[in-house]
């Protein structure tokens, strides 16, 4: 069997959580292949809401295997409060919860060189989530990382001090901040003899023998395509492969192993943190997607820019991933909405194009837009594609012919049963 993707397609939080909890149901294995606790995927049952940051978001379905990848980087002390959580609420997880051992772990000494990197940058700061995410790849390409199954050796407190040794001095570039060490470092080994009663595995091992064995199994992306490290806003990027290749050696699987590629995409569009976001607004609409979307940053609370939806930077990732099929996410955000607008292409400096230039950050880009009447009707209760609203299935008809592959799903509410499904 293959192994089917669900990514983001735009700067993250286009509700990929809801979605793989959704889809899990059809899996037996649900696989996290990058990033860390930066990622905040809600997810909404009942009346009950979940925030995952490192554990996949099949651990709901109680049947579902899930693994944690090679790919992910994993901070002891928020995965211990997301298990928490798991128990407070009465879900057993214990027997179902994988750990990839080559999956590299953030020490307190990550997020303090984070931390104080974000402060020497000023003005130019990435806005990172600073859970220690970018120092921690760093020493993963760096050749300097700890790993999950570095906790099963004998002399893994010497490895701890080896590296911490080596963050001080590096530490020391930076203009001092304030980060109590000691209290985060006895957080640490308290919560890492919590995490050494979790299964290790190898997890490569583990995904192909469960390929092997006629599973179905679905990786489930962090962040969104335009924060990936190498086709993203660089620098505003985070430090992992986001795109579908990264699921490969993120999980150990050939590329061949890939079926379905499906990409989320909220209706608009939002990003959190620095960098450029060409349909960015800054006028009532923004403010009032952000409200009407509660577009505020599950795992920070940052407030979230919001814009229209982005035709050129969507075919990209589109094309870096090969999408091949697309779930629509947050439409019943524009309800309210008379006219809805779609950047279809960029004027840079002049030049129409609807590819993204190399350097998006500094070029004159304006975006040129299309307008569409909105539906101005509540979708609450509208649970088939065809009982949408004729102005929404215009919307969405639109997008689809501009992606040129098929929109599968609609998603019009934050719970597991708002999903237009075709
Ligand atoms: P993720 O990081 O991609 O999993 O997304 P987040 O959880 O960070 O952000 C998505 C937010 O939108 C969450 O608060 C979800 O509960 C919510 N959400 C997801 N789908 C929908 C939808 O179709 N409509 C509305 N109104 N909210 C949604
Ligand atoms: P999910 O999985 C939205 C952003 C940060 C910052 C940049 C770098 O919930 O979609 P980092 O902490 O990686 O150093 O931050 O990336 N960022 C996200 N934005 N959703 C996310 O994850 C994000 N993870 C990181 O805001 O701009
Ligand atoms: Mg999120």
């Amino acid at each position: 069997m293959a192994v089917d993707v669900i990514l983001g397609l735009q700067w993250g939080d286009e509700g990929k959580g809801k979605i793989v909890d959704y889809l899990a149901d059809k899996y037996d294995m649900v696989c996290r292949f990058q990033g860390g606790p930066n990622a905040g995927h809600t997810i909404i049952i009942g009346t009950n809401k979940y925030v995952l940051h490192t554990i996949p978001s099949g651990i709901f379905r109680q049947k579902i295997t899930n693994v944690i990848g090679n790919g992910v980087v994993i901070d002891p002390i928020t995965m211990v409060r997301e298990l928490d959580n798991l128990d407070k609420e009465g879900i057993e997880f214990r027997s179902r919860l994988f750990i990839a051992r080559k999956a590299h772990l953030i020490l307190p000494t990550h997020r303090y060189i984070d931390a104080a990197s974000e402060a020497a940058k000023g003005k130019q700061k990435i806005g990172s989530t600073l859970k220690g995410i970018g120092p921690t790849y760093m020493d993963k390409t760096g050749r300097n990382g700890l790993r999950v199954g570095d906790i099963e050796t004998a002399d893994f407190k010497e490895k701890y001090e080896a590296l911490k040794a080596k963050h001080m001095d590096f530490i020391k570039l930076y203009p001092e901040i304030d980060f109590d060490l000691a209290a985060e470092e006895q957080k640490w080994f308290d919560c890492i003899e919590i995490i050494k009663e979790l299964n290790f595995v190898d997890g490569e091992y583990m995904v192909n023998k469960a390929i092997k064995a006629g599973k179905k199994v679905l990786a489930e992306g962090a962040q969104g395509s335009m924060l990936d490290i190498d086709f993203g806003t660089y620098p505003f990027v985070t430090s992992s492969n986001t795109i579908s290749a990264g699921v490969c050696n993120g999980l150990g699987i050939a590329p061949s192993q890939i079926g379905e590629v499906i990409g989320i995409v909220k209706a608009y569009c939002t990003r959190v943190g620095s960098g450029p976001f060409p349909t960015q607004l800054d006028d009532a609409d923004g403010e009032k997607l952000r409200k009407i979307g509660s577009e505020f940053g599950a795992t920070t609370g940052r407030p979230r820019r919001c814009g229209w939806i982005d035709i050129p930077q969507l075919l990209y990732t589109i094309m870096l991933s090969g999408v091949t099929q697309i779930v629509i996410t947050k439409l019943d955000v524009l309800d309210e909405f008379e006219t809805i607008k779609v950047g279809t292409h960029y004027d840079v400096n002049g030049e129409v194009t609807n590819e993204l230039p190399y350097d998006i950050n500094v070029s004159g880009i304006s975006p040129i837009y299309e307008s569409h009447k909105g539906w101005s009707s509540s979708l609450e209760d509208v649970t088939t594609i065809d009982g949408l609203p004729q102005e929404a299935k215009d919307y969405v008809s639109e997008l689809e012919r501009q992606f040129g592959i098929p929109i599968s799903m609609i998603s019009t509410g934050p719970e597991r049963r708002k999903l237009l499904v075709k």
